[in-house]
């Protein structure tokens, strides 16, 4: 494999790899592709072409591997994981998905994956409902597991989405954000699924209750790593790469870690920062344009690297307890996979 190295010396699996880090499990991912496409049907043959053109639009497919490769990390068997684990990963894809179509709705966005969202082509009140039917489908999948801890813990994942919205709309312009606080609404915007999904494989599975906190402990810190790599994108990326205006995160007046390294400084460009966000000078294009620089020049950048990085070694730590296997590699590399991203 061709490995690489980081500027703090990690070594890095380069992107277009990510097919390989998912091939022990491409099968399976191949079951939950079915599935999508098969079982998203419904009697109006207008809602079924909606609910076709949201999976068309693709996506890395990044929360049913983790489920699977859980799921197959975890299992003291030879033979094929359970039904039930495919049916695991399709419904984490269909809260992910639920969730971004009304997502699209509270940003106003136009586009995602490169497609008119629902809001845009239809309108609000349509993709309201759309995501509610996906809603509606993970639970139909939930009650399929016939297990309460696990329906339990995707409540919880519903609710934490929302929490995790609401707390950011609430600190919408606020300078005086608290790391902390950031953390606990990466948690609940994002790692809450991905750590929902990674550690209810091993209860499907009957695994002890260590490993179980194993895998929910390696969901979580990768999903908080994914967000802040997702956030420093914003900050660095360009319109082209991003598929969206750079620093898009900012002129909302949503403060993410870069911009809240920069803003704890004791500096006069700290000071210049709060006062851009404040009067919400951010929402202009000289604004954001400023602000997006006296982030990237005051070491916003490399403070949100190494915060990462924290993150994607407490991931690796807690696969220590797995036995040796080619999902546990994967598992291992999808978090160098992932950091790269901030190269
Ligand atoms: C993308 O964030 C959005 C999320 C990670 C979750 C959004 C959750 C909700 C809207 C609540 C869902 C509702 C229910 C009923 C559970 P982003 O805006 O940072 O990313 P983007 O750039 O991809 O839009
Ligand atoms: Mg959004």
């Amino acid at each position: 494999m061709n490995i690489s190295q980081t500027s703090l010396g990690q070594p890095i699996v380069p992107s277009y790899e990510l097919a390989q880090l998912l091939e022990p499990v491409q099968t399976e991912l191949e079951l939950v592709e079915e599935w999508l496409r098969s079982n998203l049907v419904d009697n109006s043959p207008f809602i079924s072409e909606l609910l076709n053109q949201v999976f068309k639009a693709g996506g890395k497919r990044i929360r049913p591997a983790l489920c699977l490769l859980s799921a197959k990390a975890t299992h003291s068997g030879t033979g094929d994981i359970s039904r039930l684990q495919i049916i695991l990963a399709v419904l984490t894809e269909l809260i992910h998905t639920a969730s971004l179509v009304h997502d699209d709705v509270i940003d106003g966005s136009t586009t995602r994956r490169g497609q008119e969202t629902i809001n845009r082509k239809w309108n609000d009140k349509l993709a309201v409902l759309i995501g509610d039917l996906l809603f509606a489908q993970a639970s139909v999948c939930l009650s399929r597991l016939m297990n309460p801890e696990v329906v339990g813990i995707f409540g919880q994942v519903i609710g934490d989405l929302c929490a995790g919205e609401i707390r950011q709309m609430r600190q919408q312009f606020i300078a005086t954000l608290e790391l902390d606080s950031y953390i606990q609404k990466s948690i609940w915007k994002t790692a809450s699924l991905f750590a929902g999904g990674c550690h209810s494989a091993p209860i499907l599975n009957h695994c002890s209750q260590t490993v179980i906190g194993s895998l929910k402990e390696y969901g979580l810190a990768l999903g908080i790593c994914f967000q802040i790599v997702d956030d420093l994108l914003d900050i660095t990326g360009d319109a082209n790469q991003l598929g969206k205006p750079a620093g898009r995160d900012l002129a909302h007046g949503i403060v993410t870690a870069p911009a809240l390294f920069v803003l704890q400084q004791k500096s006069s460009a700290s000071q210049k920062l709060h006062e851009l966000i404040q009067t919400r000078a951010v929402c202009t294009s000289d604004g954001i344009a400023e602000a997006l620089n006296i982030v990237r020049q005051n070491g916003g950048v490399e403070a949100t690297i190494s915060l990462a990085r924290q993150y994607a070694d407490k991931a690796h730590k807690s696969l220590s307890i797995l036995p040796p296997s080619n999902y546990k590699d994967s598992l291992d590399n999808l978090v160098e996979w992932l950091f790269a991203r901030t190269n």
